[in-house]
């Protein structure tokens, strides 16, 4: 029996299933007409690295949308499974009715190189500058430039490397968070002359 006969698949309508993926607060505001602001965004990915840049996707109702699309700007706040919390907040209630910062206690700081405020308590924050909104149809798709990274040095290892992994790992897949935790290699692992079959 071929391989393909046995692993049995079913046809399913077209849909976002490309799971597991990032989750991570992203934060805007902050000018003299937007109060700063937090939205949990899990379609956010990079795009380019040479200049870095990434992308988020945002429904035009959030009011982040709205922000984002008047300022130009944002933090990428990468979160640990123990906001998990945080996060899910984050994406539940809108700034328009509540503040987000007072109400899950994280606390805002100022940021290198954009107006709105980094996460403290996340570990890794990434500075952007918007290049480009396509609208794509559901979401908006802001694609921007990283223009500052702040890193916590508990992430980093003797030697000065980011060790992301040390402040634990947040995924989601298909409306469920994880926290990630085997490592299973490093880049170029199977190529090595003693690599396991
Ligand atoms: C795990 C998770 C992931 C989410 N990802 C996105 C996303 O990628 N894009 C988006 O527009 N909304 C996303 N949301 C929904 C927004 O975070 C949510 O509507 C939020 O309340 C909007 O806040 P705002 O109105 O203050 O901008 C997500 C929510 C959760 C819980």
């Amino acid at each position: 029996m071929l391989k393909s006969e046995r692993i049995k698949k079913q046809s399913w309508k077209p849909g976002n299933v490309l799971w597991p993926g990032p989750v991570v607060l992203v934060s805007c505001g902050g000018t003299q007409d937007w109060k700063p602001n937090l939205i949990t965004i899990a379609w956010a990915g990079s795009v380019c690295s040479d200049p870095p840049m990434l992308s988020i996707s945002v429904r035009p109702e959030r009011y982040s949308h709205a922000i984002i699309q008047a300022t130009h700007e944002f933090v990428v706040n990468i979160p640990s499974p123990r906001q998990a919390k945080a996060v899910d907040w984050c994406g539940t209630v809108s700034g328009r009715n509540v503040d987000k910062f007072a109400d899950t206690g994280l606390t805002p700081a100022k940021a290198l190189k954009v107006r709105c405020p980094i996460i403290t308590e996340c570990l890794l924050n990434i500075e952007c500058r918007v290049q480009k909104s396509l609208k794509l149809g559901s979401h908006t798709m802001f694609v921007a430039e990283v223009v500052a990274v702040q890193v916590s040095s508990a992430l980093l290892d003797t030697k000065g490397r980011l060790r992301v992994e040390k402040g634990g790992l947040l995924a989601f897949a298909h409306g469920q968070y994880f926290e990630l935790g085997r490592c299973l290699g490093h880049f170029g692992f199977s190529v090595r002359k003693h690599s396991p079959k």
